[in-house]
């Protein structure tokens, strides 16, 4: 038996390396190093159009050619290859495109515009080119798991880029890339809730079945209609993918800091690898993929259709709102004062159960929330008063107001706010420990101000911060997340805003400044830190060991096990070293010597 199925092994992949060669893309020499690209348009061995007419039969019609969203605004999309005008989705367009939701449920549109190349934008003029950019050429808008394996099984056999997309929300463009054939996972909304769960491990509280397709607000929404109600761990962000990307690369967010991470929760994954096989994965079956998948990345091992998470009892939360901005004072210190008061206790909010949100940009500070789970109005006021105590002596003024609510979901709506997509900006982070600020409050704060002022003389920057610990009093979870975060205490992502116009060079440069300005700073008041693989710097230097820690050499075994062609790819996940994009920003290749 063993015999027959290695003879059988050896025999398919035989048939696998004929396949591929006959389906190699080009071969280019950059700087003396040979790639190996993936299949793309202008190659001769890019599908035909027979070709995908028989993949749009396999998934029962559910191929679509992928339109940019702006495309109905101009009068032809690549050169007049398709006609897209339409006066009434061009206004329809024009109305959404700062709504998270109309834009995540969109088949191909990205957040970001930066990583679609800026291209086919909304506008007033039909006669304005509408060109494909960075963004892929069909879409399966997949609705059964038999669609996803098509799509995948396709992709791996004609060697095309393949890119999973889900809500499109990714800071990092992972959703996004040029030339590929994208399977959107963005309609798998099924969710059940389970009073005691049975399965594998140790769990045996309530968990709930959710489709990856499922956002954060709904899935929270949802929760909240069980009776007794119940909660989970997701994100700030109403919108973002909760089952797709958000675990995959660990996911936190207001109950963290007594919870955990959102895939410190997961009990089991159902997916499809890249083979097209489905497969279980949790404590029983597959431990190796179910540790992976838990923070090891985004579209690195496997594509997830649905996942089972543990539920926890909805408890009374209290929020506290703080504005430092231009109608309090126009003084920079001050201001920065405020602001070193504030960040320099995050250690203290985080031994309490906390979590804070915040932005921080030139002259504004908004808190929004502080979190207070478990906690009443007069629990969360007694709580920060070194805070308020601190404010207060220094005459850093502002305003602040504490609410309370039974529950956190009621919490959650009031006292959480949306954020506007469609913003043009090069992003990087850092995540301080516990130890970072005990050490070096005060260089942490003036780091994250650097970032939040104007990171060069054109520029400005803006950063969104975190206070944030998954190691609080909760079991620490195994799982592939880098255990710096079971000691952090402050997670900031930084990003430098741009306009949209600026060249290819202007970008990289702009980029190098994150990396190596910012990025600089941040590392250097964080040594004791980490990095963040859903909200951090593409250029990360020594990405691995930043994103992952101790738990990369594990991961990259994984992945060698599970995609070793690389079928999936997104920059700075295992196993991904010798891949590059190149011709600016455009070919996936692989180099081969
Ligand atoms: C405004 C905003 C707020 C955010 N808030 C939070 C937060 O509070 N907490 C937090 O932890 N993160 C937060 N994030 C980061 C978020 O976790 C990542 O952007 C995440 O990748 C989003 O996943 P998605 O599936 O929604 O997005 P997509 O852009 O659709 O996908 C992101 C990545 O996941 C992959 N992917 C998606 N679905 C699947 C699947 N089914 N199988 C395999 N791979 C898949 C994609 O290929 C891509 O690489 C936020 C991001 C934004 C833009
Ligand atoms: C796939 O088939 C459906 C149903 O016949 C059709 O509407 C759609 O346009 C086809 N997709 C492509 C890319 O031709
Ligand atoms: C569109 O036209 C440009 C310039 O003529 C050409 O380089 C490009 O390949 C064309 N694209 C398509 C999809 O035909
Ligand atoms: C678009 O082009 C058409 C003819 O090619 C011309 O009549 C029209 O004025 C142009 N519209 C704009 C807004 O420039
Ligand atoms: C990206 O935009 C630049 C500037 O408009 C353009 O020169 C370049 O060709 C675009 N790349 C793609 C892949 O569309
Ligand atoms: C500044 O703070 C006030 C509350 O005191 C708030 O109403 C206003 O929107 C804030 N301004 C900015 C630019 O955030
Ligand atoms: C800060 O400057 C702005 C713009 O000049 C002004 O409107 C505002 O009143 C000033 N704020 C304070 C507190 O003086
Ligand atoms: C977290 O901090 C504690 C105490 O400071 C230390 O013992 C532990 O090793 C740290 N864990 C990690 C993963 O750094």
């Amino acid at each position: 038996m063993a015999r027959t199925s290695s003879l059988l092994v050896a025999l398919l992949a035989a048939f696998d390396s004929a396949v591929a060669a006959q389906w190699k893309g080009e071969v280019k020499k950059v700087d003396g190093v040979t790639y190996q690209c993936k299949c793309y348009s202008d190659n001769a061995c890019w599908p035909t159009t027979a070709d995908w007419k028989a993949l749009n039969t396999t998934v029962d019609g559910a191929l679509q050619l992928a339109i940019p969203p702006g495309a109905p605004c101009h009068k032809k999309f690549e050169n007049g290859t398709v006609s897209t005008f339409d006066e009434a989705a061009c206004a329809e367009v024009k109305a959404n495109w700062f709504n998270e939701q109309w834009l995540t449920d969109h088949p191909i549109a990205n957040l970001w515009p930066l990583y679609t190349n800026n291209t086919c934008l909304p506008t007033d003029d039909p006669n304005s080119s509408c060109t494909r950019g960075m963004y892929g050429v069909y879409v399966v808008v997949a609705k059964t798991k038999a669609q996803i394996k098509a799509g995948i099984d396709f992709a791996r056999k004609r060697n095309l880029r393949l890119i999973i997309r889900n809500t499109g929300h990714d800071f990092m463009g992972r959703s996004t890339g040029y030339g590929s054939l994208i399977i959107n996972t963005h309609s798998f909304k099924d969710v059940k809730f389970v009073k005691k769960y049975s399965g594998p491990g140790d769990w045996t509280g309530s968990a709930a079945v959710v489709g990856a397709g499922v956002q954060g607000r709904e899935l929270y929404r949802q929760a909240f209609a069980q009776k007794p109600p119940v909660v989970i761990v997701g994100g700030e962000c109403p919108t973002v993918g909760w089952g797709g990307g958000y675990i995959q690369g660990g996911g936190h967010g207001p109950l963290t800091t007594i919870y955990g991470m959102g895939a410190d929760n997961v009990l089991s994954f159902d997916a499809i690898t890249v083979e097209g096989e489905y497969v279980t994965a949790n404590a029983y079956e597959n431990p190796d993929l179910f540790w992976a998948l838990k923070g090891g990345g985004p579209s690195t091992f496997a594509v997830v259709v649905s996942l089972t998470v543990k539920t926890f009892p909805e408890i009374p939360t209290a929020g506290t709102t703080i504005n430092i901005n231009s109608t309090h004072t126009n003084d920079t210190e001050v201001f920065n004062k405020g602001f070193h008061i504030f960040h320099n206790l995050a250690n203290h909010y985080v031994e309490n159960g906390m979590f804070v949100y915040f932005e921080v940009s030139p002259g504004r500070l908004h808190i929004a929330p502080i979190v207070g789970p478990r906690m009443d109005e007069k629990k969360l006021n007694e709580v920060l008063k070194p805070l308020f105590d601190q404010l207060d002596a220094a005459k850093i003024p502002h305003d602040r107001h504490t609410k309370a609510f039974p529950t956190f979901f009621e919490f959650y709506i009031d006292m959480f706010e949306d954020e506007q997509p469609n913003q043009n900006s090069v992003v990087g982070g850092r995540l301080f420990t516990h130890k970072d600020l005990d050490d070096n409050a005060d260089k942490v704060a003036d780091a994250i101000l650097f970032a939040s002022n104007h990171p060069t003389p054109e520029t400005i920057g803006i950063s969104i911060g975190h206070i944030v610990d998954p190691g609080h009093g909760v079991p620490v979870a195994d799982n592939a997340i880098n255990p710096k975060w079971r000691n952090s205490s402050s997670f900031v992502i930084t990003n430098i805003l741009m306009t949209g116009l600026e060249s290819w060079e202007e970008k990289k440069q702009l980029e190098d400044v994150q990396t190596n300005v910012v990025g600089k700073k941040l590392r250097e008041a964080g040594p004791d830190g980490a990095t963040y693989v859903n909200e951090g710097d593409l250029n990360e230097p020594n990405w691995q060991e930043s994103y992952w820690g101790a738990n990369y050499p594990k991961l990259l075994q994984i992945r060698k096990k599970w995609d070793p062609k690389g079928v999936l790819y997104t920059k700075t996940t295992p196993g991904t070293e010798d891949w590059e994009v190149l011709d600016y920003g455009t070919k996936l290749c692989k180099k081969v010597q």
